[in-house]
């Protein structure tokens, strides 16, 4: 199972794989941090099929075309902005791993590749994060999936470093 699950450090956009996730807002019409730099990837078409989504709940997740990326799909979720951990953070971050997994189910993607939901931008601490990240990944593994690779796009040496260590711990040898 653990073959299955990748760390990649870089840029989530250069990423060929089938459905690339988007640490999204609610209003789904772009922003910085890694939504900027999908949409400045993907091109304007995907801002104008966004715009008639309606926007997102966070802990949910909608699906679009990659149009100019590598990637089929987008699916944009939107994690929680961290405020401490008493506001149901871990189960709203929680959420949006599942709700991604249920839209690739639904879209026959073989291959997806997550960025570190929330803790940019929206400050949720790393190491909770990643454990929440590749706990819920497992899960769904475990669940029988038909993905066959997951990758966990990291920017920068920190985030892939944590990664990788919380993924020694939580997926058996
Ligand atoms: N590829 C992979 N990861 C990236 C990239 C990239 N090109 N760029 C940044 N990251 P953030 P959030 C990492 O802030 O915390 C936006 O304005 C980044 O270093 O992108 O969920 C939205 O519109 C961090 O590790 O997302 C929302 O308003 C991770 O991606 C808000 O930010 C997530 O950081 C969402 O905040």
């Amino acid at each position: 199972m653990r073959d299955r699950v990748e760390v990649f450090e870089g840029d989530i956009t250069m990423l060929a794989v089938d459905a690339i996730v988007n640490a999204a807002n609610n209003a789904l019409l772009g922003g910085g941090g890694v939504d900027g730099a999908i949409h400045r990837a993907a091109g304007p078409r995907l801002l104008e099929e966004c715009r008639a989504l309606g926007g997102c709940e966070t802990g949910d997740a909608k699906p679009t075309g990659g149009y100019d990326l590598p990637a089929r799909y987008v699916i944009h979720t939107v994690g929680p902005v961290w405020q401490g951990g008493d506001r149901g953070e871990p189960d709203l971050l929680a959420r949006c791993y599942r709700r991604c997994f249920e839209i690739a189910a639904e879209n026959g993607v073989a291959s997806i590749a997550f960025p570190a939901i929330s803790t940019g931008i929206y400050g949720y601490p790393l190491e909770r994060a990643t454990r929440i990240a590749v706990t819920e990944t497992r899960e769904h593994l475990t669940e029988g999936s038909a993905l066959d690779r997951v990758v966990f796009a990291c920017f920068g040496a920190e985030v892939r470093e944590m990664y990788a260590a919380v993924i020694d711990e939580v997926f058996p040898h």
